[in-house]
């Protein structure tokens, strides 16, 4: 198809091929799983321009039918392969366990659709590497679910953070401090190595550890502790770490699931002033504080006060982006890259904690131990 080129209804298109003046041909998306989190996507893509919910499939048929009746989606199937067959979807969002990732992705991307995988991408550093010989230039797209990045103030206090107006950044704190009891792991996939990937490293921190990244860039170094305190689980349910990323900056980070008040907490420690937010699992503009350093109270204020969209984080931010990615024949955020960084940053966790002493991204390369697991150097708890 040319740009240009009418669309026929039903013929699939390629993502961001524009069609007529005006116009843009809709972003076929197919949800893959439909859980819990597939709701919230499908609630999310509601009302998105350019954005077309043509089809999902999952393994449980009650649990599709149940989804088709309540979402108004009709391309349902029982497997991945007949869903994109049928459907010849622009866009697949992996709402699948982290397990099945990987393979999925690669079905998708050999299908020539992209992918939007929720967290964690994949279950290691290699499956990643692994995806990014079929992530293309052109497209198809692998890209990663990290929506706390797309709320408007994580966008000021990035660009505020490059523009200088802040000084250089000196000091940061990222807590997930969470709650889930024993129940929530009696899913057979949660808890467990092979099927989860981690504990609350991989499966929750991971949000606020990728915001951090994301406003403090590239890390550098990292120690760690990783325990099993309470919950009767294969991985950890608290992690503890000390990072220092390449700009000089030093972070205290928290990953806990034994947490009965909970929150995410981050708070950005700048020459000129400090930035912080706490919210739980999506943030609006209130939810963040300012307080700028004697001296540059008019400069950090007037930077932090100019006016943007106030999107509060979440899915729907994400996936707005995403689709004007597509729609400009663009890879969408977050890119392949760009999520190892943060997959690098929650293996040398597990490598550092379990090995002892300073990790650094280096040392996580292909022919590592925790570069094809998580838990490559063993937790040495005993199995539950
Ligand atoms: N971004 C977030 O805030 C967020 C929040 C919750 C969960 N998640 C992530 O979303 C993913 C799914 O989590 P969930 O809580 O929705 O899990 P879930 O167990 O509720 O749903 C997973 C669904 O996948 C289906 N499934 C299993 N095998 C399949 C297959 N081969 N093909 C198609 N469908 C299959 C299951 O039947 C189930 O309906 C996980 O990666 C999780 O970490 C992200």
């Amino acid at each position: 198809m040319q740009p240009g080129e009418p669309v026929q209804p039903g013929e699939p298109v390629q993502p961001g091929k524009p069609v007529q003046a005006g116009a843009v041909a809709p972003v076929r998306i197919a949800i893959a799983g439909t859980g819990n989190i597939a709701g919230v996507h499908a609630a999310a893509l509601r009302g998105l321009p350019g954005a077309e919910l043509a089809g999902a499939a999952d393994v449980d048929r009650a649990r599709l039918a149940a989804f088709g009746a309540e979402h108004g989606v009709t391309g349902l199937h029982t497997d991945l392969a007949g869903l994109l067959a049928a459907v010849q979807p622009d866009l697949v969002h992996l709402c699948t366990p982290p397990a099945l990732h990987f393979e999925q992705a690669g079905e998708c991307l050999a299908a020539g659709a992209s992918v939007l995988a929720e967290k964690p991408p994949t279950l290691s550093l290699r499956e990643l590497d692994l995806l990014a010989e079929l992530d293309r230039p052109g497209g198809p797209w692998f890209a990663t679910v990290f929506q706390h990045r797309f709320g408007s103030a994580a966008g000021r206090l990035r660009a505020m953070a490059g523009s200088g107006v802040l000084g250089r950044p000196l000091l940061a704190i990222c807590h997930t401090t969470w709650f889930r009891d024993q129940a929530y792991f009696d899913v057979p996939w949660r808890g467990r190595w092979q099927t989860e990937g981690g504990g609350p490293t991989m499966g929750h921190g991971i949000h606020q550890m990728d915001l951090l990244r994301y406003v403090l860039g590239d890390w550098a170094e990292i120690s760690a502790i990783a325990r099993r305190q309470a919950r009767r689980t294969e991985t950890e349910d608290l992690s503890m770490a000390h990072v220092v990323f390449a700009s000089g900056a030093a972070a205290s980070v928290v990953n806990s699931v034994l947490s009965p008040r909970e929150e995410s907490y981050l708070r950005f420690d700048f020459e000129h002033g400090t930035v912080e937010v706490s919210h739980l699992y999506g943030y609006r503009d209130e939810d963040w504080r300012v307080t700028p350093a004697p001296g540059h109270k008019q400069a950090v204020l007037a930077a932090w006060s100019q006016p943007t969209a106030g999107t509060p984080s979440g899915h729907r931010a994400q996936f707005a982006a995403v689709l004007a990615a597509l729609h400009a024949d663009a890879a969408p955020p977050v890119t392949l890259p760009d999520s190892r960084g943060t997959m690098s940053l929650v293996a040398g966790l597990y490598a550092a904690a379990f090995g002892g002493g300073v990790v650094r991204p280096a040392e996580l390369g292909a022919g590592s131990p925790c570069y094809d697991r998580m838990d490559g150097l063993a937790p040495g708890w005993e199995q539950w």
